[in-house]
Order: C-alpha cells, then sequence, then structure tokens
C-alpha cells in the first residue's frame, strides 16, 4: 500500500520544495492547456495536484482518471502562480507538482456530481448515500454531531452520571407511537417491542441504586413522519434520583449552553420559563418560536354583544377563543399573500382570516381598511385599536372559533410570517415551558397524558381523582427556536399514586402488570424520588447545523414512508424464517420460493 505523508490541509506553504505524497479522491479533473489539474479530497480537505505532459506515462494515467478516483500522488511542493490562489482553502497557496501517480481504485460514472446534489432529489442521495456523505455538508454535519456527543458525554461524566445501556428487545413503552415489534422464535405467537424510549429502565435503574444515569438511547417510533421525526432516532436519556425540576432544569441549561459555546462559539443567553398555559396564551403552541416577536392578543371579552356572528359567537362559547396577531411591516402584503394564508390556515382547520389594515389609526374607521369593519360598531373598534396599540402599517390577524384551531391556525401563521416578513429578532431563542397538564382530552372524549403516564401530578391522589384535567405536573420541555429540543418531568415514585394515574387512563391493574409490572414492582421496593429527561439528540444537531431535515444529520435515515433506500429495507423474510417464527400472513399472498 502507498503510505501517505501528508494529509490534504497539512500541505502549505511550509512544505515548499519538500517530496511528499497523499491520498484521497479526485474530486474534479481539469485540463488546462495540456496540462490536467487534480482537486484532490481527503477527510481534511482539498489540494491541487498538476500533471504535465511532459511525464508521458504518468500523464497518460492521469488522462484515464475520472472524478471520484481513489489516488496516490507523489511530487514537490511549489508555490502556485500569482492570481491562482484560492483563499477558501487552507492548501489555497501551494500545489503539487506531481511525479508519481497510483490509481487505488476506479468509480463507475457518478449518478450524480456531488456538488450538483440539490437538482438530483433526495432518493437519489439517500439511494447512493456513500456518496452523498462524501459531500462537504455532510461530512461536517457528522463531525459535528461526533464532536457534540463527545461534549455531552464528558458533561455528564463530569457530573457523577453514568452511561448505561438499557435492551432494545424489549416490551412495549407507552410514549404514545405505534411499537415496532419482532417476532419471537423461542416463544411462538410472542413478541418484542423496540422501545419508544428507555422510561422504564431509567426509573427502573434509579430503584436499583444508580443515582445519575445517561444513555445515547436509540427509540422506535413507527409514526408519520415529518422533517424532524424519524421512525429510529437518537436521544440523550437523563435520569437522577433525590433531585426537583429545578435541578434538573438548571444541570440541561448549562448542559446545552456549554454544548454550543464549545461546538460552535454560540452564546444562547437565558432560558426564560414560560408556563404551559402562558406559552398556549401568548402563542398558542407549547414550543414557541422566541425570536418571533409576534404575540396573540386575545380579544374575545370585545365582542360578547357584537352582530357579527363570526366573533361573537365564539366569543360565547367556553370552548372557543378569539385571538389577534398584529404585525408590523404588515403594509407590505398583498391581496394575493393575504389569500394565500386565508387558505394556509384553512389547513388546520381555520374557517376564515378577518383582517384589518392600519392605515392611520388616528382616524379611527376611516383609517382602517377592511372586509370585516363594516359589521364592527364604532366603539368595539376603538377598543379594538387601544387593546392592539395598533400603529401605522400594521396589519392585524383574527382567528375565532374553537380554542385548538385558533390555537393551531395562527401559531403556524404567526412561524409563516416571521419568516415572510423577515421578524425574527435573534438567531437563538431557547426556553423552558413547565407547569404542563396532567391529562388532556382526545377526540374521543378520553383522558391522554401530556407527556407520559409516569408524569407525576401535584397534588394528593383525591385532587388528582376529582379534577384530572386540572391537575398541573413538574413535567419540562426545553424549546429551541420553536423546536421541541427534549422533554421531561418529575416522575411518580409512589405506587398509590402511579395506580391512581393508570386506573384514569382506563389501564386496569392485569393490564398494568403485564405491560410494565416491573417498573410498578420496583416502585413498591423503595424506590427514591426521581426526575430525568430525554432531547432529541438528531433534532439538537438539526439545529446546530441549520439544517432543514433531521435527515441530514443522520448518517444512515429513513424515508417519508420508513424506508431505507440505501440497504432496501424492509425487505422480504424467507419462508424458513417464517417458518421458524411461526408466522403465516393473512390476506397477503406470499409467493412460495
Ligand atoms: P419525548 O417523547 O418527548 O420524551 O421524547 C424526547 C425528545 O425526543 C425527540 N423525539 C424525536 N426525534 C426524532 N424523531 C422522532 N420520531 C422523535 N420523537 C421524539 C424530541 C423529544 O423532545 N421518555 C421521555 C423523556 C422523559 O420523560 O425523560 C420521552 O421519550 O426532541
Ligand atoms: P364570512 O362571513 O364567512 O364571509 O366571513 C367574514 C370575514 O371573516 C372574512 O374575512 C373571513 O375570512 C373571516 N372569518 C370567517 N371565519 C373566521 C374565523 N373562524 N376566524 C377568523 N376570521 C374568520
Amino acid at each position: 500500500m502507498n503510505k501517505r505523508t501528508h494529509k490534504c490541509n497539512e500541505v502549505t506553504k511550509d512544505l515548499i520544495g519538500k517530496d511528499i505524497s497523499i491520498t484521497g479522491w479526485i474530486r474534479r479533473r481539469r485540463d488546462h492547456g495540456g496540462v490536467i489539474f487534480f482537486d484532490v479530497r481527503d477527510e481534511t480537505g482539498l489540494v491541487q495536484v498538476v500533471y504535465n505532459p511532459e511525464l508521458k506515462e504518468i500523464f497518460g494515467l492521469a488522462e484515464s482518471c475520472r472524478n471520484e478516483f481513489v489516488i496516490y500522488a507523489k511530487g514537490k511542493v511549489r508555490e502556485r502562480p500569482e492570481g491562482t490562489i484560492n483563499k477558501n482553502l487552507i492548501s489555497g497557496e501551494v500545489e503539487i507538482e506531481a511525479t508519481e501517480l497510483t490509481i487505488l481504485n476506479t468509480s463507475l460514472p457518478l449518478p450524480f456530481q456531488l456538488d450538483e446534489h440539490s437538482s438530483v432529489g433526495e432518493e437519489t442521495r439517500l439511494k447512493f448515500r456513500f456518496l452523498d456523505l462524501r459531500r462537504d455538508e455532510m461530512q461536517s454535519n457528522l463531525r459535528l454531531r461526533a464532536k457534540v456527543s463527545q461534549v455531552l458525554r464528558e458533561y455528564l461524566n463530569h457530573n457523577d452520571f453514568i452511561e448505561i445501556e438499557t435492551p432494545l428487545l424489549t416490551k412495549a413503552t407507552p410514549e404514545g407511537a405505534r411499537d415496532y415489534v419482532v417476532p419471537s422464535r423461542t416463544f411462538p405467537g410472542s413478541f418484542f417491542a423496540l422501545p419508544q424510549s428507555p422510561q422504564l429502565f431509567k426509573q427502573t435503574l434509579m430503584a436499583s441504586g444508580f443515582e445519575r444515569y445517561y444513555q445515547f438511547a436509540k427509540c422506535f417510533r413507527d409514526e408519520d413522519l415529518r422533517a424532524d421525526r424519524q421512525p429510529e432516532f437518537t436521544q440523550l436519556d437523563i435520569e437522577s434520583s433525590f433531585v426537583d425540576a429545578s435541578e434538573i432544569m438548571n444541570l440541561v441549561t448549562e448542559m446545552i449552553t456549554k454544548v454550543f459555546k464549545e461546538s460552535l462559539n454560540i452564546d444562547l443567553g437565558d432560558f426564560p420559563i414560560l408556563s404551559y398555559s402562558e406559552a398556549i396564551n401568548l402563542y398558542g403552541i407549547d414550543k414557541p418560536d422566541l425570536r418571533n416577536p409576534l404575540t396573540f392578543i386575545e380579544v374575545k371579552d370585545l365582542f360578547k354583544d357584537s352582530d357579527f356572528k363570526v366573533f361573537s359567537e365564539p366569543a360565547n362559547d367556553e370552548d372557543s377563543r378569539i385571538a389577534a396577531l398584529s404585525v408590523p411591516k404588515g403594509e407590505t402584503l398583498t391581496r394575493k399573500q393575504i389569500d394565500d394564508y386565508t387558505e394556509f390556515v384553512g389547513n388546520y382547520g381555520a374557517k376564515g382570516l378577518a383582517y384589518i389594515r392600519v392605515e392611520d389609526p388616528s382616524k379611527g374607521k376611516e383609517g382602517l381598511q377592511s372586509p370585516i369593519i363594516k359589521f364592527i360598531d364604532d366603539e368595539i373598534i376603538n377598543k379594538l385599536l387601544t387593546v392592539l396599540d395598533a400603529k401605522k402599517g400594521d396589519i392585524i390577524f383574527f382567528g375565532a372559533g374553537k380554542r385548538n384551531i385558533v390555537n393551531d391556525s395562527l401559531a403556524a401563521l404567526r412561524n409563516l410570517l416571521g419568516k415572510d416578513l423577515d421578524l425574527l429578532e435573534s438567531d437563538w431563542a431557547p426556553c423552558w415551558v413547565v407547569d404542563f397538564p396532567m391529562f388532556e382530552k382526545n377526540n374521543k372524549g378520553e383522558l391522554t397524558p401530556l407527556h407520559h403516564p409516569f408524569t407525576a401530578p401535584r397534588g394528593s391522589i383525591d385532587e388528582l381523582k376529582a379534577e384530572p384535567l386540572n391537575a398541573l405536573t413538574d413535567a419540562y420541555d426545553v424549546v429551541l427556536n420553536g423546536t421541541e429540543l427534549g422533554g421531561g418531568s418529575v416522575r411518580i415514585h409512589d405506587h398509590e399514586m402511579q395506580k391512581a394515574v393508570l386506573s384514569l387512563l382506563d389501564i386496569h391493574e392485569e393490564q398494568a402488570e403485564e405491560k410494565f409490572g416491573f417498573l410498578t414492582a420496583a416502585l413498591q421496593h423503595g424506590c427514591p424520588p426521581h426526575a430525568g429527561l430525554a432531547i432529541g439528540f438528531d433534532r439538537m444537531i438539526m439545529l446546530m447545523t441549520n439544517s432543514e431535515s433531521i435527515r441530514d444529520v443522520i448518517a444512515f435515515p429513513k424515508t417519508q414512508t420508513a424506508s431505507c433506500l440505501l440497504t432496501d429495507a424492509p425487505g422480504e423474510a424467507s419462508n424458513e424464517q417464517l417458518d421458524e417464527l411461526h408466522i403465516k400472513f393473512h390476506g397477503l399472498e406470499k409467493e412460495k420460493k
């Protein structure tokens, strides 16, 4: 094997006149006036190698090289001629005048040129992931990922946490998604579930006397996928005994701050703490993007006696709200844009999007332009302008109707307006959201936990049973730029409380026993009070690298339909495997092979 003397980025002015050798991929071959130039890339960067026609044999070999061939090149380092210096490269002031060339491996014609990745579509990139991963962007994303995991590990080790692995072949963990199941060969008809999170195990570890645990844990959730969700993803999972919510929050704030500082030299600043109800009232969502200055203003009370039905009906309905978003720079919005926004909020169930353009607030109604003011009394209009502190050039949008529809639609509109009108006031805005309710009602009217059923409600068991929807918890989510980075809570460590929560969720004792009897047993054998949290590690790296999709920070991700284009998984099992697993297909013909 031809051993290199230097890596590409080590080839600098210091080496001028020296004979050196490098190895790498030909990123680009250029033929200029009878001279061949290679940009050779290794994991450190690029260096330019020059082949002159005088060395006939080697020049012929260089001519046969194509992009992404792997080569060994030897030669003398020389200064680049005036005017050809490349300031963007560490090696940009020099080049290697080559005297040797060995082709270590060839490459078939490429399905896409690495610098034209965006025009080929993600499918091709994922199918040929080994090529896609050679690109600078993917290299730097995965290198940052490795570095961040190292900083996190160092931080946690330094703070007396120990790393413990928990099983992947296990039982269902109730985190609210569908399970991936794995059939058991040794127990016909039985299945393992891949963990949605290590929640039950980490609590069991607390009962086992490990007071501070962490793990980079693979989690599996068979749910609808989006840009920030993968069926298989990584959490930085943390749990600690004898701590309260504020200790976990302080630790995680310090940890995230340190990671951003050490890995990217970014100061995240303060992490303001909002209650869940504040977040919903002001932003319609429990993961607000605080870079965006817009807030919802509740104007329900103004319309109780109005004749404008679109507003007066929700104004008199307990489950409804009327929220206004007063948008500076709104005067620049065209009619077409407003129509598009109306269609956009329609996707979230909103029946319309009322608006008022504030042309001159000093003129009262005369200074406004809007399709709805003709339906509204002057007195209400004046009050509205005062409450909203309306200024010339603002546009005010209204959402009226069922609370969740108004919240969802205006929260999404707020994000969109922030982007479209360039309203964001900073690059980074972290926050904590706390005081989550224990339960909410799903669309079938059943109680479901906002986090998971192991979160400790505040107050007594009797209070919880009497008014479950009013029970709050010490759960906390950490949010960055409108993305939920992580979440956790103080857990239930009292068996009776756990029983009460499960029974409110209609999970009966036998069922609980079957599903997570080991945890309920642990709770009854001296389980200490404990609390924890899990950070979505991929999401964190997605934000740190400013990536559009979580797929850009995972080496081998799945597609939107949860398949892997590189390996073509999932694939068929052979008939022998199926027989061993005692599996027969129902209503799905499998060809006998
Ligand atoms: P939770 O379900 O909130 O909590 O998950 C914690 C964090 O994991 C990330 N995350 C995901 N990332 C990528 N793809 C997904 N499909 C996905 N789902 C979740 C999010 C989220 O904030 N056991 C609890 C934690 C605890 O209570 O300690 C749990 O799993 O960033
Ligand atoms: P309509 O009476 O349905 O034509 O609506 C009158 C105005 O109110 C239009 O500008 C609609 O876009 C707006 N509007 C209708 N329903 C809602 C709603 N639920 N929230 C906010 N605005 C609405």
